[in-house]
């Protein structure tokens, strides 16, 4: 009896010790937050992860808490009502383990095409319903926030991450990202937008400091995330990991407070990359909300740096209340009971429509696509061991991959045999070859392809004389986060590949057969050396899970293509603006180039593309450099072929007080059913600083279009959309003048243009934060 009291008040006191608690609310964060300790404040802002060693944190992210295979979880404080929180990647879907011990359940999700397959539609809308399919699936499978966009200015064609990003063009990416943005957060689940900001390369990330001027950074660097902030409000950004101009990136008050939430309005939440950052207590006066997934040493540091006075408290306060904030919005707060059933049908329709639509036509001589024939001859390995995604936090656990072989059989199309058998012995033996090789890599580096045939010549001779009428040769490139690509075997082909085009274009050609490539890649590569031997060339990106199914679509003509490059493929590696400017023939091992050790000796600036990597080309990125110098490429940016063609006409300007709507009519003149993508671009005409001859300002893509049907398209600028930002006055600056603005399919072919005056000059100040330290721009 006396037990049975003694336990009756024990619970009654523990119901009252919880209720004179202030529990989290969306109402009464501040009053949480005047309940907490310093030690669950400084707890809350770092993930919860907690071990005091950085290796044993995690590479790239994993955690088995809550939702298995997500990144990371905050810091969850019972007493106070806080519970955890999950994060997951990531830009091409949703990643977690597909499995769990003891559970006979699966948890695969959707994988869709990549970062520079989606930006490659043009077409805002579909990129907003991919977003709603992946914020279903991180809803359903009880994930509060997305890791992802990765909105990263394609710079260079060898960044090893390009696969995730969006473009060249901060426009482009922006906008690409405000799609995705607003369709994943239409589920009220999050995003994070990353990796804010400068991190166009991965060798040396976590310590390679971007050297640049203000206005690279204000028009190309900082663009992107600003355009994307302002049209989506994203819950949370995630700072990058390098450094910028000297300062790191999470530690830079100026990029994080002054740039970020005072002059762009962001609301939301900053996080750190995963282990990003050296000094947690900087991070957390600098804005810095977050830090992930959590070091022991981070929430020791915080701790140190107040209780010695070194960091305000009221700073720590500002991060904590902001982690609450976002607490409150999220799914696993408000109790939502997910169902682990996400529409997995539904979204395999999606991707297998949107990698369609995202596959670029390069080239397409006396329509040799669609195919007239089904039957064709099958080449490169590549096609049996097709490349859905690109590996690292950007990966998917998707439940299968349509290779290209797969897809085009499941299509009606048929294979020469004997050739097809060839290839499936040469890919099983490649597998056995490779296994040990692969089973000691680590699951987020790039893949181990297998080679070419050996030999092929008889083959290709073979295949030539049978019955099959085409050939359809597949060619590779697999990429990941923390490597850059090489030139030579990767941006260039391997020289059995050039052998084997070579062999099976002379062969085919010689019957009067045609030659396709379909290229499977990350990132632009080389094609002008060797497209003449070829018809046609389609590039299919990383298509995701239905690859095969789409590319079948389009080579069948169930589909036109009606992608566009979102970044220029150069003749030469060498013809690249930033050439000499990233690195170049850096070992596998490249992630551990640097030199610096910042816990004893600081920031050493030592070795050029490593330690340090400086931005001469400045505003100078991709088409910004080519269409000035009027130097030629092998496909200039915007750039895809149709299965029809169209014209354009009608170009009209109205001006109205805060910008110009622009319109024209796009008109298929041929007989296949295809939509097509209009872009408008800037120039200033007497500018009094240099500026690129073409910029561009806004695009859309028409609806499906007959033969013979046109559609009236508008776009809508803003005055402010024509500004640069001009360094002496520290302003962005609307100078008076003649502009033209024009009209074309892609950025080398404007046929439409129209002149416009701008009378009134307008200089917008802002702040010059985030300047190089000591003045001058490059250590060189
Ligand atoms: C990547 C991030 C990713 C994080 C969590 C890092 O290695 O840079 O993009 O979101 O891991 O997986």
């Amino acid at each position: 009896m006396r037990k049975i009291v003694i336990c009756c008040f024990a619970t009654i006191f523990a119901v009252l010790a919880v209720v004179a608690q202030p529990q989290l609310t969306p109402k009464n964060i501040d009053k949480v937050i005047k309940a907490m300790t310093l030690e669950e404040k400084a707890h809350l802002v770092v993930g919860a992860r907690l071990k005091d060693n950085r290796a044993a944190a995690g590479e790239v992210g994993y955690t088995s808490k809550i939702i298995p295979g997500a990144a990371g979880t905050t810091y969850p404080i019972p007493r106070l009502g806080i519970p955890a929180i999950v994060v997951a990647d990531g830009p091409a879907g949703l990643r977690i383990a597909p499995k769990r011990k003891g559970d006979l359940q699966t948890y695969y999700c959707t994988g869709f095409p990549v970062g520079i397959h989606l930006a490659s539609t043009w077409n805002d809308e579909i990129i907003y319903n991919v977003g709603s399919a992946i914020g279903q699936e991180v809803k359903e499978y009880g994930v509060d926030v997305l890791l992802a966009p990765g909105v990263n200015i394609m710079r260079n064609p060898l960044c090893g991450r390009n696969f995730e990003y969006y473009s060249e063009d901060p426009l482009l990416a922006g906008k690409t990202a405000a799609a995705m943005i607003n369709g994943v957060e239409s589920h009220g689940v999050g995003t994070s937008l990353k990796h804010f900001a400068v991190n166009s390369q991965e060798i040396n990330r976590l310590a390679n400091d971007s050297r640049l001027s203000l206005r690279a950074l204000r028009e190309i660097y900082l663009r992107n995330f600003e355009i994307a902030v302002k049209e989506s409000q994203p819950w949370t950004i995630m700072t990058s990991y390098n450094y910028i101009n000297g300062r790191h990136a999470s530690e830079d008050p100026g990029l994080l407070e002054i740039i970020l939430r005072d002059e762009w309005g962001f609301e939301g939440l900053v996080m750190t990359d995963w282990n990003g950052g050296y000094d947690a207590a900087a991070q957390v006066a600098a804005g810095n909300d977050l830090m992930m997934p959590g070091q022991y040493a981070q929430y020791k540091a915080i701790v140190d740096g107040v209780t010695s006075g070194k960091l305000a408290e009221a700073d720590l306060d500002r991060c904590v209340k902001r982690v609450l904030e976002l607490v409150v919005r999220t799914p696993r707060f408000q109790g939502y009971k997910f169902s682990n059933k996400p529409d997995l049908e539904a979204h395999a329709k999606l991707t297998r429509e949107v990698a369609a639509e995202g596959m670029v036509l390069l080239k397409n001589d006396n329509l040799t696509l669609p195919l007239k024939s089904r039957k064709i001859a099958l080449f490169g390995s590549n096609a049996y061991n097709f490349i859905a995604g690109g590996a690292g936090s950007g990966n998917v656990n998707r439940p299968y991959v349509v290779d290209l072989r797969d897809g085009l059989l499941g299509n009606g199309i048929s294979l020469y045999e004997p050739l097809d058998t060839r290839y499936q012995k040469h890919i099983e033996s490649e597998h056995k070859r490779l296994a040990p090789q692969k089973a000691l890599r680590k699951w987020y580096v790039y893949d181990l392809r297998p080679t070419e045939l050996q030999r092929p010549h008889a083959h290709i001779i073979e295949a030539a004389q049978s019955d099959a009428e085409v050939a359809v040769v597949s060619i590779g490139r697999h990429s990941s986060e923390a490597f850059d690509r090489h030139v030579e075997r990767d941006f260039l082909l391997c020289p059995d590949e050039e052998a084997l085009l070579t062999a099976v274009s002379r062969e085919f050609h010689k019957v009067g057969k045609k030659v396709v490539v379909i290229l499977n890649i990350c990132s632009p590569m080389e094609i002008a050396s060797w497209r003449d031997k070829v018809d046609a060339v389609l590039v299919c990106w990383m298509p995701g899970q239905e690859g095969g199914n789409s590319v079948s679509d389009v080579l069948l003509g169930k589909v036109s293509p009606s992608g566009k490059l979102p970044t220029t493929f150069p003749i030469n590696y060498d013809d690249v603006s930033s050439a000499k400017n990233f690195p170049r023939n850096v070992p596998e091992n490249g992630l551990n180039q640097s030199r610096f050790n910042i816990s004893t000796v600081g920031k050493i600036y030592d070795v050029k593309n490593i330690d340090y990597t400086n931005y001469e080309e400045d505003i100078y990125v991709g088409y910004r450099d080519f269409a000035t110098r009027k130097a030629e490429v092998a496909y200039p940016f915007g750039f895809g072929l149709t299965y029809s063609q169209f014209e354009m006409s009608d170009m009209k300007v109205e001006e109205s007080r805060d910008g110009f709507k622009v319109s024209c009519v796009v008109k298929n003149v041929g007989n296949f059913p295809a939509k097509q993508v209009v872009q408008l671009y800037s120039s200033e005409l007497a500018p009094e600083v240099d500026r690129p001859s073409i910029e561009l300002r806004g695009y859309k893509k028409t609806p499906l279009l007959k033969g013979g049907e046109s559609a009236v398209v508008e776009i809508v600028i803003g005055r402010c959309d024509l500004m640069t930002y001009n360094e002496k006055a520290a302003a962005w600056k609307l100078t008076k003048g003649d502009y033209d603005l024009s009209l074309g399919f892609d950025s080398q072919n404007l046929p439409l243009k129209q002149r416009i005056t701008i009378s009134k000059e307008v200089l917008k100040p802002v702040s010059t934060a985030m300047a190089p330290e000591k003045g001058d721009v490059f250590i060189k």
